[in-house]
């Protein structure tokens, strides 16, 4: 009884909810139809429908685009957004984290690299980079965008190869802020086959350049068998989209002691190479100090004098050679040929002194500042300490000269700085110097000099 009452109840049940089914069937046609109705008065009429929604309906998928795939390749394409380099809510702290350059993009921050960005990548979704714009003055009028290989924006040129994307918030001209620009790209290679880029874009705080400073031209040139190629943006209309780009924007940041030594390894190896110096140790002084002289600006007010007093001391020691050059006039390559007989160099703080890092290793500095540079000039005056360290060299200490031009404002005040002791020459004392020299000398044939006879370069 039970269970023929309940196989009733269940066909009962059953029956309704078909008959229920049945009618949420009828309703949801009738709608269709009454949709498809209205749908014909928009089109005849215009109803009171808003216009946005008009407009989209108007642009529904073509029948003529039977093919989904191009059609979304389209869309893709006018989807590729363009931000500007430069993003001046970040212009209170420039340099910091994702800096005001590209600063919506991460940087990749493996431990003991150079904080870079690869494009296309895994953190790209496999999308390419794209630039556009042509100012050289203002960086928020230039712009970057990522999009995919297959849905460029339109108008753009696709540039192949690999192209190096070097930021700086200094320059690409001076000796040490173009190196600190390039020393990340140089690691970059050495860690990927020795890659070397078909093009190089040079941005100024977001500002285009199209020049970087001859001598950062030869070390380049040196290291990467071939001239720097920078690429050029002529229309503003058509953005250039990159096969594969490696953007840079913190300099050396980030590298480990180990890396920076291994990059200045490798570009004293391959600038020696580029110059034709010989590994001939023959041609070597046993002691080498070379006083690395500049005119106007922090030169030193008696060049002679100081001459004079290393002259001296360089005399004492059995087999030291006194080499007198000055910057301005030596080329490339004699700059790279000083500075591997070079074991003291001596000289005024200065971009010159960027040299440092040919010489072999374990070999010494000894840097002069004019008046006020020790209270005044912060942090940046230490670069060619920092600079020596990296690349394995000593830093045998600073003379700050007491003497100089008095300022009219107090001593602290910074426009002391750029008035006054900037450009300031330096004096001398004799007897500081002498006893200077004269400990550094010492300490020579102590630093046994393992390196020095490299013809061919550890790596590339
Ligand atoms: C669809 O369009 C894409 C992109 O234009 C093209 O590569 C593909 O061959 C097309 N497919 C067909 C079936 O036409
Ligand atoms: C960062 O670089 C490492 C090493 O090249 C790579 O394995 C990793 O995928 C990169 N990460 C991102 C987010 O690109
Ligand atoms: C180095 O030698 C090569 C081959 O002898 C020559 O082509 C090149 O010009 C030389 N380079 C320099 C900087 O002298
Ligand atoms: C430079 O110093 C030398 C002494 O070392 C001195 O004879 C000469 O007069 C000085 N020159 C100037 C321009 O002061
Ligand atoms: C190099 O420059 C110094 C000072 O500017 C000058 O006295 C010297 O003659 C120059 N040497 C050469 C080889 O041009
Ligand atoms: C460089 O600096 C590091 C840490 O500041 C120090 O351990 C190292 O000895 C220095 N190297 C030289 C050659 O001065
Ligand atoms: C020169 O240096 C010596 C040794 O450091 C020092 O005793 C002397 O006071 C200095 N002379 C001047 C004029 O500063
Ligand atoms: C540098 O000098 C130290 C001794 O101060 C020595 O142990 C080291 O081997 C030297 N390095 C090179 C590369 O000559």
């Amino acid at each position: 009884m039970t269970t023929r009452a309940s196989v009733w109840r269940k066909l009962v049940t059953c029956i309704s909810s078909l008959k229920f089914f049945l009618t949420i069937l009828c309703l949801v046609s009738t709608i269709f139809v009454i949709l498809q109705i209205s749908s014909f008065q928009i089109t005849q009429c215009s109803l009171s429908l808003p216009p946005a929604l008009l407009t989209y309906l108007k642009h529904q998928p073509d029948q003529t685009f039977e093919n989904k795939t191009a059609y979304l390749v389209e869309k893709l394409r006018e989807s590729v957004t363009f931000l500007p380099l430069k993003d001046l809510r970040f212009s209170n702290k420039p340099q910091e984290g994702h800096t005001w350059f590209m600063s919506s993009l991460l940087d990749n921050q493996t431990r003991g690299e150079a904080q870079y960005q690869e494009f296309p990548s895994d953190s790209s979704k496999g999308r390419v980079l794209c630039l556009k714009g042509i100012d050289g003055h203002d960086g928020s009028w230039n712009y970057y965008a990522l999009a995919w290989p297959e849905a460029l924006p339109t108008n753009a040129i696709f540039q192949e190869g690999l192209t190096f994307v070097s930021y700086s918030h200094w320059d690409h001209g001076n000796l040490w802020h173009g190196l600190s620009a390039s020393v990340p790209f140089v690691s970059w290679s050495l860690r990927n086959q020795c890659e070397r880029p078909q093009k190089w874009v040079l941005y100024h705080r977001g500002e285009l350049r199209y020049w970087m400073g001859h001598w950062l031209s030869e070390i380049l040139t040196a290291t990467y068998g071939e001239e720097p190629q920078i690429l050029h943006f002529v229309d503003e209309d058509k953005p250039v989209c990159f096969e594969k780009a490696v953007v840079m924007r913190h300099n050396e940041g980030g590298m480990s002691r180990e890396r920076r030594l291994e990059v200045f390894d490798h570009l004293r190896c391959k600038a020696r190479n580029y110059c034709n110096i010989t590994s001939d140790e023959a041609s070597k002084p046993r002691v080498g100090m070379t006083l690395l002289l500049r005119t106007g600006a922090r030169s030193f007010k008696n060049d002679s004098a100081v001459i004079n007093v290393f002259k001296r001391e360089c005399e004492r020691v059995d087999g030291c050679v006194l080499s007198v050059a000055y910057s301005n006039n030596l080329t490339f390559c004699e700059q790279v040929e000083l500075m591997k007989k070079t074991d003291v160099l001596v000289s005024p703080h200065g971009a010159q002194l960027t040299n440092l890092f040919l010489m072999d290793r374990n070999s010494s500095v000894m840097e002069f500042f004019p008046k006020g540079w020790l209270k005044l000039a912060g942090v940046g005056q230490l670069v060619y300490k920092w600079g020596a360290n990296w690349s394995g060299m000593r830093h045998e200490g600073a003379w700050h000269d007491p003497f100089g031009e008095t300022c009219k404002f107090p001593d602290t005040d910074k426009r002391c700085m750029s008035l006054v002791y900037k450009n300031a020459m330096i004096g001398y004392n004799e007897t500081y110097f002498g006893e200077w020299a004269r400990l550094v000398l010492g300490k020579v044939p102590e630093h046994n000099k393992l390196y020095g006879s490299l013809d061919v370069c550890p790596q590339c």
